[in-house]
C-alpha cells in the first residue's frame, strides 16, 4: 500500500482488521482527545509495526496514523495472522520480534537499564515480508478475478474418446502472463484463502458442466475438481457443497472430488465427510495413487470410486517390470474392489497401449491434450 506525505492511514476510533509494516518511510501515531487536541505519541520507521492492537481487542484504533513521509506500507491482514497456529512460521516470528523490539524500548525507557537484544536474522524478516506481499498478491488476484478454471481432457483409453475432464486452476495475471498451480497451490492451501477460492472452483466446474450439458444435452460428461485437506475439514464443506448443488441444480455423479491419500491419515473425520458428499451423490476419486502413504486398508474404508495412477507409474510401466508388476496388482485389486482407474500423464502412445493392455480404463495426459482454458476445451468436444 503507498500512502503519500501528510496523509492520514487511518484514524482513532474507527474499525481495522489489519496492523501495518512499514516497508519505507515515516508514520506518525498520535492521540485525539474529545476537544479535538492532538497529543504526538511516537514516530515509527522502516520495519516497524502499527496497528497491530485493533487485531487483539475489539478492531477499534486506539490512536491516528499519519504518512510522514512517502510510505510503502504492508497490510497484514488479521486473518493472515491468526490461521497461522505455528510460532515457527517467519510471520507470526516477525510480528513477535517487532512486538518484543517495542516492549524492550519501553521498558528501557522506563528502567534505564539496557535489555538483551533480541535475535532473529534479517533473512527471515525478508523471507516472511516476501511471503506476507506474495499471499497478499494471490489474495488480490482472487478478488480482482483473475484466477481460471482449465480443462484437461480425460479420455476413454480404448476409443480415445472424451469422457469428462479434470479442472485445473490457473492465475492469468495482466503483469506476471499465465501462472501454473505449482507456484501458488501450496499457499492457497496452507491459508484460509483456500477456502472461499475452493468454493469458488466448485461453482466454476458447475457453470462449466451446465455450458457442456446446453452444448450437447444428455451427455454424460463428468468434472474432476481438485480439493485440498483444508477445504474439506472446513466445517461447512457438506452443506456449501448441497447450496451449491442445488443452487446450479447440477447432478452431483457428473462431478470427482479429487483428494490425495495424504488427508487420509486424519481419519475418522475426514471418512465422515466423505461419506456426507458420496450421499450428496458426488464420486471420490483417490489423486497421485501409490505417491503417498497408501494404505489398502483406505481402499476398504473409504467411499472410494476412482483411483488414479500417478503419472510416475504411467510413465515407467513400459521400462521396468517391477512398475509393471505393481501397478497390474493395483488395476487387479481396484477391480476387486470395484474401483475404477485413471492413468495420469500419458505423454506417449506406448504408455497409452500399456495402461489400456493392463485393464486401465481411463486415462489423461499430454498425448490427448494439455489443459485448456474454457472456451477452447468447450470448442474441442
Ligand atoms: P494434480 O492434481 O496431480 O494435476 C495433474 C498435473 O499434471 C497438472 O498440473 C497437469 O497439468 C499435469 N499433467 C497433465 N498431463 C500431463 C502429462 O502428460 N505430463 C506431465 N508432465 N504433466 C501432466 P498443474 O495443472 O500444474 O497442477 C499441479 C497441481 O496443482 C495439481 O496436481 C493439483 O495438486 C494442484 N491443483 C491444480 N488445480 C487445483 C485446484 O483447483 N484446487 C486444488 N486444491 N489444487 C489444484
Ligand atoms: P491500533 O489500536 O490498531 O491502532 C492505532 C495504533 O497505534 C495501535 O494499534 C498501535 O500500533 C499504535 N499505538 C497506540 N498507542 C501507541 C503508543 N503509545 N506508542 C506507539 N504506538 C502506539
Ligand atoms: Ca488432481
Ligand atoms: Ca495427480
Amino acid at each position: 500500500m503507498e500512502v503519500a506525505k501528510g496523509q492520514i492511514i487511518f484514524h482513532q476510533g474507527s474499525q481495522g482488521d489489519y496492523a501495518l509494516l512499514i516497508e519505507k518511510g515515516q508514520v506518525e501515531i498520535f492521540h485525539t482527545k474529545s476537544d479535538d487536541l492532538e497529543t504526538h505519541l511516537a514516530v515509527l520507521g522502516e520495519g516497524e509495526l502499527f496497528g497491530e492492537m485493533a487485531l487483539f481487542d475489539t478492531n477499534i484504533r486506539s490512536a491516528g496514523a499519519r504518512a510522514l513521509s512517502d510510505c510503502t506500507l504492508l497490510v497484514i491482514r488479521k486473518d493472515q495472522l491468526f490461521e497461522r497456529v505455528s510460532t515457527s512460521d517467519k510471520i507470526v516470528q516477525l510480528i513477535i520480534r517487532i512486538l518484543m523490539r517495542r516492549l524492550k524500548q519501553q521498558n528501557e525507557a522506563k528502567s534505564g537499564v539496557a535489555l538483551p537484544h533480541i535475535t532473529g536474522s534479517a533473512n527471515d524478516s525478508t523471507d516472511a515480508v516476501e511471503k506476507l506481499k506474495y499471499e497478499n498478491q494471490i489474495n488480490e488476484a482472487f478478488l480482482h478475478r483473475e484466477f481460471r478454471i482449465y480443462h484437461q481432457p480425460m479420455v476413454n483409453l480404448e476409443s480415445q474418446k472424451i469422457v469428462g475432464s479434470e479442472a485445473l486452476i490457473r492465475w492469468e495475471s495482466p503483469t506476471k502472463g499465465l501462472i501454473s498451480p505449482g507456484a501458488f497451490v501450496d499457499i492457497l492451501e496452507n491459508s484460509s484463502m483456500i477456502v472461499p477460492v475452493g468454493y469458488w472452483i466448485i461453482e466454476e466446474c458447475f457453470i462449466h458442466h451446465k455450458k457442456l450439458l446446453e452444448k450437447h444435452p444428455g451427455a454424460d460428461f463428468s468434472i474432476s475438481i481438485n480439493v485440498s485437506g483444508r477445504q474439506l475439514l472446513h466445517y461447512s464443506f457438506v452443506q456449501t457443497l448441497r447450496e451449491l448443488t442445488e443452487k446450479h441444480k447440477v447432478d452431483p455423479s457428473r462431478f470427482k472430488l479429487e483428494i490425495t491419500e495424504r488427508i487420509l491419515v486424519e481419519g475418522g473425520l475426514v471418512i465422515d465427510i466423505l461419506n456426507q458428499c458420496h450421499e450428496l451423490g458426488f464420486h471420490i476419486s483417490l489423486d497421485d495413487f501409490g505417491t503417498g502413504f497408501s494404505s489398502l486398508q483406505y481402499l476398504a474404508r473409504m467411499p472410494i470410486d476412482f483411483i488414479k495412477i500417478d503419472r510416475s507409474f504411467t510413465m515407467n510401466v513400459g521400462k521396468d517390470v517391477k512398475t509393471l508388476a505393481i501397478v497390474d496388482s493395483i488395476i487387479y485389486l481396484a477391480k476387486k474392489l470395484n474401483i475404477r482407474i485413471i492413468a495420469e500423464g500419458i505423454e506417449t502412445e506406448a504408455e497409452r497401449q500399456s495402461m489400456r493392455d493392463l485393464g486401465c480404463e481411463y486415462g489423461q495426459g499430454y498425448l490427448f491434450s494439455k489443459p485448456l482454458e474454457f472456451s477452447k476445451f468447450l470448442a474441442l468436444i
